[in-house]
């Protein structure tokens, strides 16, 4: 894989050969794996030029706005397939046989309720807790519940921690909703697919079962799929990070969801929906476009931007075909947020500042936009994206551990004092 080379010239040096990388798809890589040999690192902070890891799983071309998991397209997984078997595509690297899908949507099934007493622990939150707190808090904690599959040396073990998380983090999920309305916890439901149940957890309660009606269960299903990887984001490489050191699946995905939990990753989705609130009427939208391009201003066009995509998000492509059939579905013509939401894309596509930066309305630009429609309180969109990207960052966890890897270990470029000593008399 390693068959061409670079050269490194540090004036006053012999030049250092480094071996450059070629994957199957994308920029070479050049390995500078042996350069602390010479003394040196690199410094590249925001890792906007550093390859982490070798990483087979999914591959996105930020210029042409190309996102493949395994190699197929996610508008095929959004159309042609769902979301448990986009799980199962992550995890295993390949799509399941028929027998082979049933087999694992069964286990998933025997694995969706959590351990009863997990519910007693909600009780230690203010019931207005962010929901994402409450996750961090929860998802963490199941490491106390399930001792029986925590050793991380142990293929079997990895892949019940694996079937565990996906299986409950829908269940986690609604009960952190319900704990905010101060409503009895669902139990889930394995007579209902994977969207559906969660709907059913978040909306019915014991005295009202409704029927869930299958649009917006098929368009929660595809919210789910074009979250569901996005290879070494923030959150991804946390989890690698975290699971570097050994630390137990459940603890390294209650640092994912920590780092998602954050506006410009995650929590952009639930910061769109503040944003359009904040603007208020298409009126004040030219203020609030002046505001983002202020550079004294930290104010940032939520759903706009992303570190990858430099021509468009396929993700968000998507996205809004589903925005329109959920928008359908519920008969929702005239919504002004929604006016509001469309008249600022036009107008942040067609300005200069956002056209010479390629800024992009990215997948959460609409999600926001759909989840509010199915009747979701913003506070649990970033729960939502948290609940589809667990199965990205297990692939990627059980990934590295099934290879050799290293503690992630970052050097630093030091520019604080040179040593000194405590003054003599400090009286
Ligand atoms: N509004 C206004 N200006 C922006 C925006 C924005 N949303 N995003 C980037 N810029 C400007 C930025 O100020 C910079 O300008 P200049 O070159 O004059 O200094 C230029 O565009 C390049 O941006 P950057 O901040 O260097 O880009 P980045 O790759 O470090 O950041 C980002 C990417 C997604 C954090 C950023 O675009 C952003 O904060 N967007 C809003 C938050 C958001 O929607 N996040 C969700 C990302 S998609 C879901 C996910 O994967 O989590």
């Amino acid at each position: 894989m390693a068959d061409k080379k670079a050269q490194l010239i540090i004036e006053g040096n012999a030049p250092v050969e480094l071996p450059v990388l070629t994957g199957t798809v994308g920029p070479d890589v050049i390995d500078v794996r042996s350069l602390t040999a010479t003394g040196r690192f690199t410094f590249d902070p925001g890792f906007m030029s550093t390859a982490s890891c070798e990483s087979k799983i999914t591959y996105i071309d930020g210029d042409k706005g190309i996102l493949l998991h395994r190699g197929y397209p996610i508008e095929q997984l959004a159309e042609q397939s769902d979301y448990l078997e986009t799980c199962y595509l992550l995890l295993n690297g390949e799509l399941p046989s028929k027998e082979e899908k049933a087999q694992f949507v069964s286990t998933i099934k025997n694995h969706t309720m959590v351990h009863e007493q997990l519910k007693t622990f909600f009780n230690g939150f203010r019931r207005d807790a962010h929901p994402m707190a409450i996750m961090c808090g929860v998802v963490g904690a199941l490491s106390a519940f399930y001792h029986d599959s925590l050793d991380i040396n142990n293929p079997q073990h990895r892949e019940v921690s694996a079937m565990r998380l996906v299986a409950k983090m829908p269940t986690i999920a609604a009960m952190t909703y319900k704990y905010s309305m101060g409503q009895p916890m669902m139990y889930p439901r394995n007579d209902l697919n994977y969207a559906e149940n969660f709907l059913h957890m978040m909306f019915n309660t014991p005295c009202e079962i409704k029927p869930i009606s299958p649009v917006l269960a098929k368009a929660m299903d595809k919210i789910f799929i074009l979250h569901a990887d996005h290879e070494q984001n923030a959150s991804t490489s946390t989890v690698r990070l975290a699971g570097s050191s050994g630390a137990n699946p459940f603890a390294c995905i209650a640092a994912g969801i920590a780092a998602l939990w954050g506006p410009a990753h995650g929590g952009a989705n639930e910061a769109v929906l503040a944003m359009l609130d904040e603007i208020g009427d298409v009126s004040n939208i030219d203020k609030f476009i002046a505001k983002a391009k202020d550079k004294n201003d930290p104010f940032k066009l939520m759903g706009f931007g992303h570190r990858v995509y430099k021509n468009r998000d396929p993700r968000a492509t998507v996205m809004k075909q589903t925005c329109d059939e959920v928008l359908g579905e519920l008969g929702i013509t005239n919504d002004p947020q929604l006016e509001l939401a469309m008249r600022l894309e036009e107008i942040a596509l067609t300005d200069p500042y956002f056209k010479e930066r390629n800024l992009y309305p990215n997948v959460d630009f609409y999600s926001g936009i759909i989840l509010k429609a199915i009747g979701i309180p913003t506070s649990m969109f970033t729960v939502i994206f948290a609940l589809a990207r667990t199965v990205g960052w297990i692939s990627h966890w059980k990934e590295m551990l099934s290879g050799p890897y290293k503690i992630g270990r970052p050097r630093q470029l030091y520019t604080g004092y040179e040593q000194r000593d405590l003054p003599a008399n400090r009286d």
